[in-house]
């Protein structure tokens, strides 16, 4: 018996020894509620990522996952199959710093948005691509930071968010001379805008990720200011901010998952990914963590993104240069 329980303990111990040598850097923890779990089924090819992996994208109707890359001579864009399988390498040369990047209009015709915070011939930019890596439309001035509204100018736009409407709400940016929300309508006129660099209401430093839920409110995570804050999307109108959960370290993400109960934020320093509960409408308050993933060290989480079919939540990892995927607990039949 003692020599089974042996064997058994020694085959456990290899196999868990070698599963850490594959991924070196995929252990995590859950406190609080468990929402989620590791997949480490996905991707099937870990081998494909070749650089810094720094956003992600879900098309949740063709069941397509984007992951942004930085680095030289490398592909800036994977695509893999929500399955797992390595798709496609993006042959584009439009692409220096790919920050944030976003999956629009999924059920018609799906495209990609990227915002790119490089400073050559085509940085400061937002694009459009193809599915399949084609370039479509510029947003911005190529090669050239600054603040105009018209034309546009960005300097390092952090993220994009397109709302099922049409409508473009745009963070910018990640470090550079703006500190701006900027909404624009589907023909790309200003509707609204925040602008102002500060750590009061509805000033921003270094707004870094923007998302709108089902209840127009519109979600900002104001990194340096190490908090987010909630805009009525219709109007501008500053709702709410979040800051007392953000204390040890700033919120880099929002998204929310498909339900709209949870809010998803990635805190890169402390290698984690919170779920906040996400407030009834008209009630912004205190923020509440309901679950923690705690990451290795230096895996540093960047943005996320959801499959708002299986509502699968993608982490892209600066650190650990790959993207990983986290599976909800409940659907996974546990
Ligand atoms: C990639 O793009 C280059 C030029 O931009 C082109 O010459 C080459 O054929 C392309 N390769 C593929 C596989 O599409
Ligand atoms: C989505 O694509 C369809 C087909 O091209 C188009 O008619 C529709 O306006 C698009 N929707 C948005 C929000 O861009």
């Amino acid at each position: 018996m003692a020599t089974i329980l042996f064997i058994m303990f020694m085959c456990g111990f290899i196999r868990s020894h070698a599963s850490v040598a594959l991924r070196s850097r995929s252990d995590f923890r859950v406190s609080g509620r468990v929402l989620y779990k590791l997949d480490l089924s996905w991707p099937k090819n870990p081998e494909h990522f070749s650089g810094q992996v720094f956003g992600v994208a879900v098309n949740h109707v063709a069941g397509l996952v984007y992951v942004a890359q930085r680095g030289d001579n490398i592909p800036k864009v994977l695509v893999f199959s929500t399955d797992g399988d390595f798709l496609q390498a993006w042959n584009t040369s439009t692409l220096e710093m790919p920050h944030g990047i976003f999956l629009a209009n999924a059920s018609a015709d799906p495209t990609v948005w990227i915002t790119d915070v490089g400073s050559g011939p085509y940085g400061h930019t937002i694009k459009q691509y193809s599915p399949s890596g084609k370039l479509l439309q510029v947003l911005g001035s190529p090669g050239k930071a600054g603040s105009s509204l018209s034309p546009l100018q960005f300097d390092q736009p952090a993220e994009i968010f397109i709302h099922s409407s049409g409508e473009i709400y745009i963070v910018d940016g990640d470090g550079g001379m703006n500190n701006r929300l900027i909404k624009l309508s589907r023909d790309l006129q200003v509707l609204w805008m925040h602008g102002e660099k500060g750590q009061g209401l509805a000033q921003f430093y270094i707004p870094h990720s923007v998302a709108v839920d089902s209840y127009q409110r519109v979600w900002v995570a104001d990194r340096g200011n190490k908090r987010i804050q909630v805009f009525n999307s219709v109007t501008g109108d500053w709702l709410g901010s979040w800051g007392s959960c953000f204390k040890e370290d700033a919120p880099y993400s929002v998204r929310l998952t498909p339900d709209q109960k949870y809010m998803v934020v990635a805190q890169l320093n402390t290698n984690q990914v919170t779920l906040l509960e996400a407030p009834p409408v008209g009630i912004i308050g205190q923020c509440q963590v309901i679950s923690t993933v705690q990451l290795a060290e230096d895996v540093k989480p960047h943005l996320v993104d959801l499959d708002l079919k299986t509502a699968a939540l993608y982490v892209a990892e600066i650190g650990a240069n790959q993207a990983q995927r986290f599976i909800p607990v409940t659907a996974a039949g546990v």
